[in-house]
């Protein structure tokens, strides 16, 4: 690792985990998320199910596995000199004005996707309740449920909702809950919660995979409606997708998506391990808890209860029909049809809930480390203005909901932002820092061997399989989507505002970072107590 100016070498106080399982829960607990109970399955089914699996499992090892562990490096690096985002951090790694400006797409990015991700955890809150009063239980089209999540969400007055009021309850005890956590801090807030919600995460999981695994297929249903053509079509492999380029950008998006690589996050969390403690075994753990979460659980949960009662065909339909239909509409039906429907549809939204607040805590940490250790904020404070960002920047989402505003967030930041800071971060780490610190931060530490092999996987694996999925995502993606082709004349004036927030808050970082590390450097480091 390059030395340091004298000014940051304070990083005697700063905020630490405060067990090892604590630390891992947290860091599963930000992996582990809406991605992988919703946004899996989905991509699954898009890509032609078992076609899918192969290039997400090449993804996860030769992109997924390798970042982990080398954000969890930079991360643990930056903390032992009192940083704790990714723009003071690239500034420590590369002498170079432009390095904390690209360490600013690690505060935009998960600032940007919290504005959403939040207000779609409070649906989950809310559909929990629904389910346990049996709100939606004489609903039995995808119709009806369909006309009561758009009355929910508020794009159509009905029977089921007259306005938006039910949402906005939802969203503010998420909200407020979720405030309430980050001001405890890394070790009472965050790490407490991961302790108490991610057991129970799995615990419900695991009793709705029994309860799925043991699904009867329905009278009158065809031939594949049943439990094992469901799990058949998610593991039946399919080696012709490896010829597919549709197929490898989605399966290296869902990768970023749900290990929380490329994000920022990864570093901030890591950024209160202590200097010598192992990132390699954590970062493994991390990730494998991840994989069990979203293969075995979340690739059962959903589409195996959803090809059972609606056939193959039809669950591929669902999936291509929307983002979250198959969580909000096909799982209520089927819900409803289940003897105990109440109950195992409080703790499918309930499994939602949590795997959702744990992600969103971590989405607005980044931010918070900024101000504390940047502008010197007190926590309380801090963690305050952060929240009343949160809440001003979630209000469009809220209102224009239906206009795609969550659609345009979602796909630059949490689609092409990822893939561009993945592909900047790796450069810098094997190319400006160099493999040979690098691979020694990796394994300083480490309580396993990390195999020989990921040294030349991270050196150069990685980086330019990286750079080719970013050039075929520019050429297929980027001009249709830059073009506003297939919107509406009445949704473009929300995308081209959503725009306008994207850039408003990417520059307002950038100009934060640069006045908070100018005040840093003056001051000498202010260091997170
Ligand atoms: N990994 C989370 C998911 O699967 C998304 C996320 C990314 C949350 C980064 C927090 C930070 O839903």
């Amino acid at each position: 690792m390059p030395k340091v100016r004298p000014t940051s070498l304070r990083g005697t106080s700063r905020e630490r985990w405060a067990t090892k399982l604590g630390l891992v829960l947290a860091l599963a607990g930000n992996a582990i998320g809406l991605g992988n109970f919703l946004r899996f399955p989905r991509q699954a089914a898009l890509n032609g199910g078992g076609a899918f699996l192969i290039p997400y499992f090449i993804c996860l090892l030769a992109i997924g596995i390798p970042l982990m562990w080398v954000e969890c490096s930079i991360g643990r690096f930056g903390g032992r000199h009192g940083r704790g985002h990714t723009a003071s951090m690239f500034d420590l790694l590369w002498r170079h004005p432009a390095a904390k400006f690209i360490g600013a797409l690690g505060l935009f990015i998960p600032f940007t996707i919290c504005c959403y991700y939040a207000y779609v955890t409070s649906w989950c809150l809310a559909f929990s309740f629904f389910s346990a009063t049996g709100a939606y239980f004489d609903l039995d089209t995808p119709a009806e449920i369909g006309r009561f999540l758009a009355g929910f969400q508020g794009s159509e007055r009905n029977e089921y909702f007259s306005g938006l009021a039910p949402a906005y309850l939802f969203f503010a005890v998420t909200f407020v809950v979720n405030i309430a956590i980050l001001l405890g801090g890394v070790a009472r807030g965050i790490e407490r919660l991961a302790l108490f919600a991610m057991p129970l995460l799995f615990v419900f999981a695991v009793v709705l995979v029994v309860r799925v695994l043991t699904l009867d297929p329905p009278p009158g249903g065809g031939p594949d409606q049943t439990v094992l053509s469901g799990l058949g079509f998610v593991w039946n492999p399919d080696f012709s997708a490896l010829r597919k380029p549709s197929v490898w950008l989605a399966a290296a998006g869902q990768i970023f998506f749900t290990l929380s690589v490329g994000w920022g996050i990864i570093h901030t969390y890591a950024s209160y391990i202590g200097p010598d403690d192992d990132v390699a075994l954590t970062g493994l753990a991390t990730a494998s808890l991840n994989e069990v979460a979203e293969v075995v659980l979340g690739g059962t949960i959903a589409l195996t209860a959803s090809v059972v009662f609606f056939g193959v065909v039809a669950s591929h339909e669902i999936a291509a029909a929307g983002s979250f239909d198959l969580g909000f509409q096909t799982m209520p039906l089927v819900l409803e049809q289940l003897p105990g429907g109440r109950v195992f549809g409080t703790l499918w939204f309930g499994l939602l809930f949590f795997a959702g607040l744990t992600s969103a805590v971590a989405l607005l940490q980044p931010l918070i480390a900024m101000l504390r250790e940047d502008f010197g904020l007190p926590r309380p404070r801090a963690v305050l203005l952060t929240g009343v960002l949160l809440f001003v920047g979630t209000q469009p989402v809220i209102f224009f909901l239906q206009h795609g505003f969550l659609d345009q967030l979602d796909f630059w930041a949490g689609s092409f932002g990822l893939l561009v800071f993945g592909f900047l971060e790796i450069l810098i780490f094997t190319r400006i820092l160099g493999i040979e610190s690098g691979w020694r931060e990796i394994t300083h530490g480490a309580r396993i061997t990390v195999p020989r092999v990921f040294r030349f996987v991270i050196a150069w694996v990685t980086p330019l399989g990286l750079g080719a999925i970013l050039l075929s995502w520019t050429a297929t993606e980027l001009v249709p989507a830059l073009s506003l082709d297939g919107l509406t004349a009445e949704d473009r004036p929300y995308v081209l505002g959503s725009w306008a927030m994207m850039v408003a808050l990417l520059g307002g970082f950038c100009v934060a970072i640069h006045y908070g590390l100018r005040r840093r450097t003056r001051n000498g480091a202010g260091d997170d107590t």
